[in-house]
């Protein structure tokens, strides 16, 4: 990270969109951290943040248990939002009273404005109402010493407060929220007007600090960088080439379970957009063999993993001189595996990494996108000059196909759902359809059933459709196509895909099924 630019820290107090109070600051132009509650003190040591917001979250802050902050926190003169929980745990260590009332209030709400101030300026005229999105079961009831009240629900509950000469501030609603009209504008004047925070996030800017901290780090050692051709890896590369060229080599391991003429693709690409090395290693068989009769999706996981590591291992190894790996690690994969270590939720999949790499290998790890989702990874793609069809690629996970073929997989499958996907992805391109889903696939089921396709009797596969919108893959939401596009695309696999008879379009969610089959 550039030391230059001014920090805005964002608390989490788990709320299910404390993700999106960062994305709103750097929305506004500001650089923005997140850290869970319980490291405050010595993060703000080490770091002297300029803004601290301490996030909602489900606890109620009159009970024992429930996750706290530091008095002390409030005397360093660091100007302090607290949203929904944030505001309560703040009037309760401050001295005020937080009580479960009863008066619940969840969705759209209106507030009135009490007074002018900083917080609201622009938001709209004094005693004129804007609407809110609330989410509370606890309610202030007494405010701390030296604080006002700035704005009311319609049912009279608080719903800003603040003290302006400490320039600490609550809300009881959520701005982070689209739902809270004016909810970024409340957050841009906390930062700007009281704060004084200058807009200096920029994605140039980030591109030209990366650059600047990999050339010296890396000095004159080499990395290496395992590339898939999905989004991320291809930006890490091209941020990487652009730092060090030849002294990055790249490693592109083909486990046979790639999109249709995806490898040819990745090295093309390679070749235009980069000034770096490619090793490409065709190791199909090799995977295949160690998948022949795996069933258990788990399982086909570890054995591709496993497999993968020990093959980029002997190449690894080939390398002289290589001090560093870079990884694609994006700023959701950070946040979620410090949730997983404070939460102890339980793993759903052991999703495809390379993770253990950097151990066996004995390579310091170089991960340039840990600060950025994946928006912002695109964004920085197109800085770099990376093509379109790159950036707005849909997520392709580690495993690829082999996790869309439930049960064995034989060359058979691979070959059906290979030439099933081209057809989905082509069509949906062709449609203007493919930038308005955040994924969308073929699963080849492991289901024969009964056809009639000209005169004759067919018994053939089953192929399932997926097509889903999402902001991270941690829930998902399904697309629905409009029935033409749907009965067109059913006609082009089943005409032109041998050993397909049947579609079905996936209607699931995430929750509760997950993305990919397996
Ligand atoms: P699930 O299936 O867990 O997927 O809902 C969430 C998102 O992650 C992708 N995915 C993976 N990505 N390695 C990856 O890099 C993997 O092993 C892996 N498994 C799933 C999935 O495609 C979706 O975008």
């Amino acid at each position: 990270m550039n030391n230059n630019l001014k920090k805005v820290l964002v608390v989490d107090y788990g709320s299910q969109t404390t993700q999106l109070i960062i994305r709103r600051v750097r929305e506004i132009g500001m650089y923005c951290e997140m850290i869970t509650y319980n490291i405050l003190p010595s993060y703000i040591k080490k770091n002297k943040p300029q803004a601290i917001i301490l996030s909602g979250g489900p606890a109620s802050s009159f009970e024992k248990k429930s996750p706290k902050i530091d008095s002390n926190i409030f005397n360093l003169g660091i100007p302090i939002l607290g949203i929904c929980y944030g505001m309560q745990i703040t009037c309760q260590i401050l001295g005020g009273k937080v009580k479960n009332t009863k008066k619940r209030e969840f969705g759209k709400a209106e507030i009135k404005l009490l007074k002018s101030s900083l917080l609201f300026e622009n938001v709209g005229k004094t005693k004129l109402s804007s609407q809110v999105w609330m989410s509370h079961g606890d309610e202030v009831t007494d405010l701390p010493e030296g604080f006002i009240k700035l704005a009311t629900t319609e049912k009279n509950n608080i719903a800003s407060i603040g003290n302006l000469k400490k320039k600490i501030y609550g809300l009881q609603f959520h701005p982070e929220v689209i739902h809270t009209i004016k909810g970024k504008l409340i957050i841009e004047n906390f930062l700007m007007r009281i704060c004084k925070l200058k807009k200096n996030w920029k994605m140039e800017n980030f591109l030209e600090s990366q650059i600047l901290k990999i050339k010296n780090m890396v000095k004159e050692e080499k990395v290496i960088c395992g590339l898939s051709g999905g989004v991320d890896s291809s930006v890490v590369a091209a941020l990487l080439s652009k730092a060090i060229g030849k002294k990055l080599i790249c490693i592109f391991v083909n486990h046979g379970f790639l999109r249709k003429d995806e490898e040819k693709e990745v090295i093309i690409n390679f070749k235009k957009y980069m000034n770096s090395k490619l090793i490409y290693i065709n190791a199909k068989s090799s995977f295949f063999k160690k998948l022949r009769n795996v069933t258990d999706p788990e399982k086909k996981r570890k054995v591709i993993g496993r497999e993968f590591v020990r093959i980029f291992e002997i190449e690894a190894k080939k390398i002289k001189n290589a001090k560093f790996l870079a990884q694609g690690t994006l700023y959701p994969d950070v946040i979620e595996s410090k949730k997983i270590d404070g939460a102890g939720s339980k793993a759903i999949k052991s999703h495809h990494n390379v993770g253990g790499l950097p151990k066996r290998l004995n390579l310091k790890l170089i991960e340039p996108l840990r600060e950025l989702f994946k928006d912002e990874v695109r964004e920085l793609g197109k800085e770099l000059g990376l093509p379109r069809n790159i950036i707005q690629r849909h997520p392709f996970p580690g495993p690829g196909l082999s996790i869309r073929i439930p049960g064995k997989i034989t060359n058979k499958k691979i070959n059906i759902l290979k030439e099933a996907d081209k057809i989905y992805i082509d069509e949906l391109l062709k449609n203007n359809l493919y930038n308005k889903i955040w994924q969308a696939f073929c699963v080849l089921l492991p289901v024969k059933s009964v056809g009639v396709m000209g005169d004759s009797r067919s018994y053939e596969y089953t192929v399932s459709i997926r097509a889903i919108t999402s902001t991270d893959g941690m829930t998902a939401d399904i697309y629905y196509f409009r029935e033409e596009f749907l009965k067109k695309l059913s006609g082009r696999i089943i005409g032109e895909v041998n050993g397909v008879n049947r579609i079905l379009f996936d209607i699931t969610s995430k929750p509760p099924a997950t993305i990919e089959w397996e």
